[in-house]
């Protein structure tokens, strides 16, 4: 990942319910690599949105006794709350029933007919779909007649006339491409399962639905003169090219995206299906795809069609902690390349040793004994770099370079754990007492406020509330510099006030909820 820009997409989550932990986990990720990017001094593009078409909405607007359109208006403002109550710092908000997506995806499947007249063909199709989906499944995935992912569904036997996609056309393309650019999908286990996927053989797949009408018309007429809708990863995928105003000038300014994060449910798609439609357009593809692993809730996945985590709502989990200790938690025990279990157990132990009794004692001892021994300035020293601050910071770009943001928050950690450690060991209230050792007393806060300064800036990405409040108390009003700038970073100077603990202990009442 290279030059000044970067574009970054996360899946667009279907408007059929609330958003649950899993949805969350994945827009807290990659709202971590979007501030981590910026921190590189990146001008980034983070866009987000809602999947709002298909089978799967039409039904859940049904269900709820009321119109498509109102389904959706009401499940966007919902996520949009959640978001924003997550602090995600997505700039780009893309909902699919918006006219200029809907424009788009016409402007698209007629550019791959222009250009490709045999890509499309109609046929006769019959086989088992998943509305929890929207895929037709293969016997391998089918267990007891019910598609594995959602076994609370009926699959539907469907039989119809179809427009179809010559995806079969593009497999040597792909392996080709997979070969040329070996981080193109990772991590590497979803880069293996693709490339068995290809090696087996591609099939052609039905991209349209009879009497589909919560759906982008298909632009190609049929040949019994019925107008077919577009299968809704077919008009979902497109989201990440026409957000950049396409097929309107101006376009290629931030085509092709950087990164798309999606779930390892749904790589097939985004590292298969997408490329093969942007090649058959003569586009260029995406730089990156990442596939997460999922978070679990007692061993299984969360997800709303199977009623796991029913009784684990959001907002009430975001309640407990607060939304930039979840942040980490979730981040820091799902790795960012596989799967984690969410578990209250787990999140009281990292709240009190890592937040509360690391983090957070870091910094009250740090700001009290400035203000204390020094009257809130910290003393100058001359400029010499830390080992410990270079070392922690070279981990930690590696860690999130690489995408394993969990790995970036241990590094980050490993620096509080080092300066808590330092102070345990310089034991500077022991120094204080004596006025000959005054240098040593200087040297000794210097470093404290500079591994302080360090970490608010490295976890910033993690929690950025907490971290821009703490770079606040230890920087004023000075702006929050890169990641290149902390191993000089100078803070000689800098007043500073103890206040509130960053991370208070959570009251008793609520601890035994
Ligand atoms: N609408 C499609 C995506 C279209 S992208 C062009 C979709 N929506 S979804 O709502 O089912 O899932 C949205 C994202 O959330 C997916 O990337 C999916 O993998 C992720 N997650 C859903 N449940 C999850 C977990 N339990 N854990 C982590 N992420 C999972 O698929």
């Amino acid at each position: 990942m290279s030059g000044a820009r970067f574009y970054l997409t996360t899946a667009i989550d279907y408007a059929n319910g609330d958003p649950h932990q899993g949805h969350a986990y994945e827009k807290i990720g990659a709202d971590a690599i979007a501030r981590y990017q910026r921190l590189r001094g990146r001008q980034v593009r983070f866009c987000m949105g809602l999947d709002e078409h298909g089978q799967k909405v039409a039904q859940a607007a049904a269900a709820n006794g009321i119109t498509p359109q109102e389904q959706v208006d009401n499940i966007a403002a919902r996520f949009e709350a959640m978001w924003a109550r997550l602090c995600i710092s997505n700039d780009r908000w893309i909902r699919t029933t918006q006219p200029h997506h809907r424009r788009g995806v016409k402007a698209l499947i007629e550019r791959i007919h222009a250009r490709n007249p045999d890509d499309f063909y109609e046929k006769t199709y019959e086989g088992w779909y998943c509305v929890g989906c929207e895929l037709f499944k293969r016997e391998g995935e089918i267990v007891d007649g019910r598609c594995v992912l959602h076994p609370t569904r009926e699959l539907q036997w469907t039989e119809e006339r179809n427009w179809f996609f010559r995806l079969s056309k593009y497999q040597e393309f792909l392996r080709a491409h997979f070969d040329a650019h070996p981080d193109f999908l990772r991590p590497e286990a979803r880069r293996n399962e693709m490339l068995a996927l290809l090696d087996s053989g591609l099939e052609d797949i039905s991209i349209t639905r009879a009497r589909l009408s919560w759906a982008i018309p298909f632009p190609l007429p049929s040949s019994d003169g019925e107008t077919q809708g577009t299968w809704v990863w077919f008009d979902a995928l497109p989201n990440y090219l026409t957000d950049t105003g396409y097929p309107d000038e101006g376009w290629e300014e931030w085509w092709p995206a950087d990164l798309h994060v999606v779930g390892k449910d749904i790589v097939r798609l985004h590292a298969i299906i997408w490329p093969a439609m942007l090649q058959a357009a003569g586009l260029p593809l995406p730089r990156h795809v990442w596939g997460h692993g999922f978070v679990l809730l007692g061993g299984e996945r969360f997800s709303k069609s199977s009623g796991v985590g029913a009784g684990l709502d959001l907002n009430e989990a975001i309640d407990r902690y607060g939304p930039d200790p979840f942040r980490y938690f979730l981040l820091r025990e799902v790795p960012w390349d596989g799967d984690g279990n969410f578990s209250w157990e787990r999140f009281a132990e990292r709240y009190t040793s890592e937040l509360a009794n690391g983090l957070g004692n870091l910094a009250s001892r740090t700001l009290s004994m400035v203000a204390k021994y020094r009257g809130g300035v910290t003393p100058s020293l001359e400029a010499r770099p830390d080992a410990e601050v270079e070392k922690a910071v070279g981990g930690y770009v590696a860690a999130m370079d690489a995408l394993r943001l969990h790995d970036g928050a241990a590094a980050a950690f490993g620096l509080v754990w080092h300066a808590n450690a330092f102070v345990a060991e310089t034991q500077p209230w022991i120094i204080a007492k004596d006025e000959a050792r005054g240098a040593e007393l200087d040297a000794a806060l210097h470093a404290m406020v500079r591994y302080l300064a360090v970490v608010a800036v490295l976890f910033f990405p993690f929690m950025p509330e907490k971290m821009a409040a703490l770079w606040r108390r230890v920087a004023g009003e000075r702006e929050m510099p890169g990641i290149a700038a902390l191993p000089t970073l100078d803070v000689a100077g800098w007043t500073m006030e103890p206040g509130d603990p960053l991370f208070p202990r959570p009251e008793p009442a609520k601890a035994g909820l």
